[in-house]
């Protein structure tokens, strides 16, 4: 098993060996887990492809290190720790013994409905111990998951679907966040209905709501289950493998399928979760993120199975059936480890310090972040209230296409600094750049966030079009990954993330691509164009702000807002939907036809006083008048 780093000298020292002899450090990492055939390149790479493999020749299966390896020493020790969303319905405790007949039995169903080796799997399920199965049971028999977060709408789900071209979808009658009931099966068969290349769809029965199954393609859960045998052996799988597929949001275009792979995504995502944790044996792990998103996959799923650990899966939300819940969580099952959101955070330092009286929160030992900047504030108020002064917080910055954490304090063991990412892991070789696209060395800089040499977790590609995965990471910068964020470095060389500066924005934790809103509002009937921005948010951390040009007079406000909110509900998810609307006449172009975005943002943060230079535009009056109409609505 792994042994985590212990004091701050061993980290300088393992960091120091990641960079002379990367391929001698990652080689006994990986010799940790259990191999079916050791690997024998350790690293083939260029980022001009770019081209990545690690761990080259060995053959494995991540199952067999999630569950195999610890029947002898862990059988009755809970893997899994389910939390309802009604706290007065039943806990569950799956045990890695439980765990490991439920991923063999239903691998044997996968198989039953034809699931073969690199064929897709769509997972749109709530958070639910069978949502890890399902992962689990694709991975035990080589295909590919797709795991899509269940608050996307029936088109998103649609999209990524045909994109991948998933042959089964798993999903569940219903579920409930808080007081709000989704009705998965509807949303699904409305996607199915437009995704041809489902063949069967698995239902796993909840809430026992009643839902419409179609005969010869969809089939209970429980159905399968009672058939199928208890025992699969793990399929040889090559390193290199794809083990799963995950949506995201990019500048432009359609969501990205990122693509990881399967040795170095499970040495990354095990090495990451031991050592910025501090995981110790009997731990109880709670990560309050949703398996729909990498944060779920690394650190609810594999991180902590990989381990061994007990991970806590949390259907709920931080403010349902009161803004306690999560001390409530803490409380109940005696949290060591909580690793949460800002947005989540930040909703609940509303409710000031009265949800915390009478609940022991002392079983807690390290708290985690992650997602988006942690304003000092809300890191002080975490720190103080949640952690009572004596937890650390590890501010984790990372992206779905780092597979793992990259930048973090190791908890008790990095000296910490308030909203600060502090130092990059071993193994992380970090760039900050300028704007001519030069390295900036030394600290107290401040520039572009790229990583000059690759690491196991790493994505490999973009699903079907290694073209754009070229052009979004590797051509902005020659030889370089570019993550999207800038970033800072301060005089004692720690990281301060500053946000992303493309046209991506991060609201409440949820990474959404302004484009993607942009192409649902101009859907609408009355919309000529459109172009949005994020501005900041008390709460959300990023607000969406819509500005859009109608074709019409004599409709309301009211109406356009309401009708343009609704259609990106229903064409993305609620997450999505816009915060604020403002008509305007026109938008700023310069000559070529290009929106100036950096003037719309300026706008809409309510930071007018310099606009930069405004000579390239067609009309600069335009800016006035939008300026105006922005006070109107802010
Ligand atoms: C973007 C990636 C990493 C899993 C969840 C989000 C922002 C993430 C931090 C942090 C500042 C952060 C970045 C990044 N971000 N963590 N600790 N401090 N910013 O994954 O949806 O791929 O989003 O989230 O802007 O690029 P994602």
């Amino acid at each position: 098993m792994l042994k985590a780093i212990q004091s701050f000298t061993e980290y300088q020292e393992a960091y120091q060996k990641s960079i002379d002899t990367p391929e001698l450090f990652w080689d006994e990492v990986a010799a940790t887990f259990h191999w079916k055939k050791k690997w024998t390149n350790t690293l083939l790479w260029n980022f001009s492809e770019p081209k990545i493999e690690w761990f080259g020749g060995g053959t494995l299966n991540i199952t067999e290190n999630c569950l195999d390896r610890h029947q002898t020493t862990r059988k009755d020790q809970t893997a899994i720790l389910w939390e309802p969303n009604d706290p007065k319905d039943a806990v569950r405790r799956v045990s890695y013994g439980e765990l490991f007949t439920m991923v063999q039995q239903f691998a044997n169903v996968l198989l039953s409905l034809g699931v073969k080796k690199g064929d897709r799997v769509c997972i749109y399920m709530p958070m639910v111990p069978e949502a890890a199965v399902a992962m689990l049971a694709c991975a035990r028999v080589g295909a590919i998951h797709s795991v899509v977060f269940a608050g996307f709408s029936s088109q998103s789900l649609a999209d990524r679907i045909t994109d991948a071209e998933c042959k089964v979808l798993l999903t569940a009658d219903s579920m409930t966040r808080g007081e709000k009931k989704i009705d998965l099966k509807g949303i699904a068969d409305a996607a199915m209905a437009a995704s041809p290349t489902i063949e069967s769809c698995v239902v796993y029965q909840h809430k026992g709501t009643d839902i419409l199954m179609q005969e010869g393609r969809d089939y209970y859960w429980h159905h399968l289950m009672e058939k199928a045998n208890a025992s699969h052996t793990a399929v040889e799988m090559e390193s290199e493998d794809p083990l799963f597929i995950l949506y995201t949001s990019g500048s432009t275009g359609k969501p990205k399928g990122v693509l990881h792979t399967i040795a170095g995504y499970m040495v990354y995502a095990a090495y990451t979760f031991k050592n910025v944790f501090q995981y110790q044996d009997g731990d109880v792990f709670c990560c309050t993120a949703d398996i729909g998103w990498v944060t779920g996959h690394s650190y609810i799923v594999y991180g902590p199975l990989l381990n061994g650990a007990t991970t806590l899966m949390f259907e709920g939300i931080p403010s349902w059936p009161d803004a306690g819940r999560f001390w409530s969580v803490i409380e109940k099952h005696k949290v060591n480890i909580f690793y949460t959101a800002p947005t989540a955070i930040r909703s609940l330092e509303v409710f000031g310090t009265e949800p915390f009286v009478g609940k022991d929160l002392s079983s807690l030992k390290v708290l985690g972040s992650v997602g988006e900047p942690i304003n000092e504030e809300a890191w002080h108020w975490y720190h103080e209230n949640a952690g009572k002064g004596r937890c650390p917080i590890v501010d984790t910055w990372w992206q779905t296409e780092t597979g793992g954490i990259m930048i973090s304090p190791l908890a008790n063991i990095t000296p910490l600094k308030p909203a600060f990412a502090t130092l990059p892991l071993p193994g992380v070789q970090l760039a900050i750049m300028d704007e001519k696209g030069t390295e900036i060395h030394g600290n107290g800089v401040e520039g572009n966030l790229c990583i000059k040499f690759p690491w196991p977790g790493m994505s490999r590609t973009i699903y079907g079009d290694h073209e754009r995965f070229h052009q979004t990471y590797f051509s902005a910068y020659a030889n370089h990954y570019f993550t999207g964020d800038g970033c800072k470095r301060d005089e004692d060389g720690y990281i301060r993330i500053t946000g992303r500066v493309d046209d991506v924005i991060n609201v409440s934790g949820h990474r959404i691509g302004t484009g993607e809103v942009e192409d649902a509002i101009n859907e609408h009937g009355y919309v000529v164009e459109s172009a949005v921005v994020g501005y900041p948010h008390d709460i959300k951390g990023q607000g969406i702000w819509a500005f859009v040009i109608c074709d019409r007079e004599h409709h309301s406000y009211e109406e356009l807002c309401n009708e343009a909110k609704a259609h990106v509900t229903k064409v993305i998810g609620p997450f999505a939907r816009p915060d604020r609307i403002q008509v305007v006449k026109a938008l700023p172009k310069t000559r070529s036809g290009k929106i100036m975005r950096r003037i719309l943002r300026k706008i809409a943060e309510g930071d007018t006083s310099n606009l930069g230079d405004t000579s390239t535009l067609i009309d600069p009056t335009v800016v006035d008048a939008i300026k105006a109409g922005a006070d109107m609505i802010r």
